[in-house]
Parts: structure tokens; sequence; C-alpha cells
């Protein structure tokens, strides 16, 4: 009898353990823009990869818009385990206490991705990863989305025509002294209310890129769109460290592997994304799309770039001067 209870529980120690050595390693993905953005398709490939070349000992679940979690939780989340990766806006991690990162979100500083992959993939990219670690966060990669346009429910041209605007930013004081530098009220909001906000006039207007723009169907409710290139909007791809160190080093490196992959691809086809959403909100009729004059453009810039100087001592007079020297940007 007793031998039979002990052959029982060794058999059942057994199937516990093989069930376990079974089940897959689990990465909560979150995000919060739509599947149909260069964001949302760089992590459906990554999943892809990831499965695929790990025979499903890996699953990648994505949660895309603010689906789990939405800005000013997600951060925390990652930091607690309760989701394991990340790609929020590199516009979000002044809250966490990496102010530097809002070096990205200066006006003007880059005039196109060249001269931004000059940047994070050069030692300023890294620096900034190296920063994160303390927070218990890994950078894995810099992910594209592009250059920010303008809306509001009234034409937009010139600095002055925002005077009084509310208008919605992301986490950033930089995107804030943006705004005020406008002469309008920059409000701070989740990415996941700014339909709504629009639509109820809670805000008057906000700034993206076209992607954004149009799979949120801001077009329903934003009469105007100025093409300002004003600034950039990217992402960087994070994983909580505990998780990450104690992957198994073959998984790791598969891990590594995908990301590498999905990165090449989400920034291979972010300029397009871009392209085609505002193609798609000019086809829309809805919002008019502003096309500013080299004069109107000249007025923009003057009025914002101001803000790089306000916010020298916030973000590293070195790490902005290593930009300038990346990106040729003349203050
Ligand atoms: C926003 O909050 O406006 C964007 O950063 C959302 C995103 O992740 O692209």
């Amino acid at each position: 009898m007793r031998f039979k209870t002990l052959a029982i529980a060794a058999f059942a120690l057994a199937f516990a353990f093989a069930a376990q050595a079974q089940q897959p390693i689990v990465v909560k993905f979150s995000h919060v823009v739509a599947v149909d953005t260069p964001k949302g398709k760089g992590a459906e490939r990554f999943k892809q990869l990831v499965e695929e070349r790990t025979k499903g000992r890996v699953k990648i679940e994505l949660y895309p818009n603010s689906s789990l979690f939405k800005d000013g939780e997600e951060m925390e989340a990652l930091q607690l385990g309760s989701v394991q990766m990340l790609a929020p806006s590199l516009a979000k991690f002044g809250p966490l206490g990496a102010r530097e990162f809002e070096v990205f979100d200066l006006p003007y500083i880059f005039d196109n991705y060249a001269e931004l992959h000059k940047v994070t993939d050069g030692p300023v990219g890294a620096a900034l990863f190296k920063k994160l670690e303390s927070k218990g966060i890994i950078g894995l990669a810099y992910w594209d989305n592009g250059f920010k346009v303008m809306s509001a429910n009234k034409p937009i041209r010139m600095p002055a025509d925002y005077k009084g605007l509310k208008m919605r930013i992301q986490s950033s004081k930089v995107l804030g002294d943006e705004i005020k530098a406008l002469g309008a009220i920059p409000q701070v909001m989740a990415f996941s209310e700014v339909y709504q906000a629009l639509q109820t006039g809670v805000v008057d207007g906000t700034e993206n890129p076209p992607s954004n723009f149009y799979t949120q169907k801001m077009q329903e409710v934003q009469k105007y769109l100025a093409l300002t290139d004003h600034g950039y909007l990217g992402y960087a791809v994070i994983v909580n460290k505990k998780f990450w160190d104690g992957l198994p080093a073959d998984v790791r490196t598969a891990l590594e592997g995908a990301m590498k992959d999905a990165t090449k691809y989400a920034n291979d086809i972010a300029k397009k994304e871009n392209e085609d959403a505002l193609e798609a909100v000019r086809k829309s009729g809805k919002t008019e799309i502003l096309v500013l004059t080299p004069e109107q453009k000249a007025a923009m810039k003057k009025a914002l770039v101001v803000v790089h100087k306000e916010n020298e001592a916030r973000i590293g007079k070195d790490i902005i001067a290593e930009v300038y020297k990346a990106t040729g940007f003349q203050p």
C-alpha cells in the first residue's frame, strides 16, 4: 500500500515536471496604438519570428490599442512584471525619471530618418538605454514612427493661429514647452482618450504622425491638419530586466535575433505607412490638409526652437550637443 502511494506520488511529480517543461515562456507585450501602424506591425512581426524560431517554446501575447495597460500605467506594470515588454514613445520616459529621452522631442532636431538613425544607432542611443538599467528595464531597440503634424478645428498655419488652443500632448515637458511657445495650452492625456477628448471639445487639437492620426480616426473630429513636420515621434522597445536576465541563454539569443529582424522591418515600413495614412486622410475628405509655405514653416520654426535652450538643463547640455553634432542641427 505504502509502495503504491509512493509510486503514485512519484508519477504525479514527474508528470508535473514534464508539464512544466512543456509550458511555453509567455511574453506579454503591451502597446497603445492600432495594429495597423508601424509599431503594431513591428510587434506582429516580432511575435511571428519568435514563435517560429523557438518552435512554440516562447509565446508572445500582444495587447495593442491600450487593451491591457494605457499610458500612465504601463511603465509601472513593466517594472512590477505584470507585463514583460512595451514599446512606449520616446516622449513617455520623463515620468520614469529618464528625462534625457526628451531630447527626441526637441522641435526640428531631426530633418529626416537618416539623421535620427545616426543618434539611435550611435553612442547617445546606447547611453540612453544604459540609463534604464537602474530602473529595472532593458532597452532592446529603437523603432521608428515618423514626423508629426498638428491638427485642430481651425486653420493653423502660423504660430498666432494656435493662441489659446488646448492641445493634447504626451507626458513630456519638452512637448509642454513647445505648445506654450505657440501661445497654446498643453494638456497631458493618455493616447486612448484623445479621440473622445477631441470629439467632446475637452481639447481643441493635437500632434502626432499621420499613421496615429488616421488609425485613431481623428479625421472624424479634426477639420484641419497642418504639415508642420515640427518634431519626431518614435519608440524604445523595452523589457523587464529581471525577466530578461532570467531567460535561458538560447531563448534570449533567439529573442534578440527576432528583435533585430523585426526592427529592420518596422523601420523599413514606417515612412511609407505615414505617407499612406496621410493619403487616406486626404481621401476621407473630412480633414483639410494644409501645406505650409516656406515663410509659414520658417515662422513655426522660429517660434519653436526656443524650446531647446529652455530644456538644456533638463535634458543635459552634453546630450543635446552630441545630437547636434550627429545631425548637423544649427540652433
Ligand atoms: C501618443 O501617445 O500620442 C503616441 O505616442 C502613441 C504612440 O505610441 O504612438
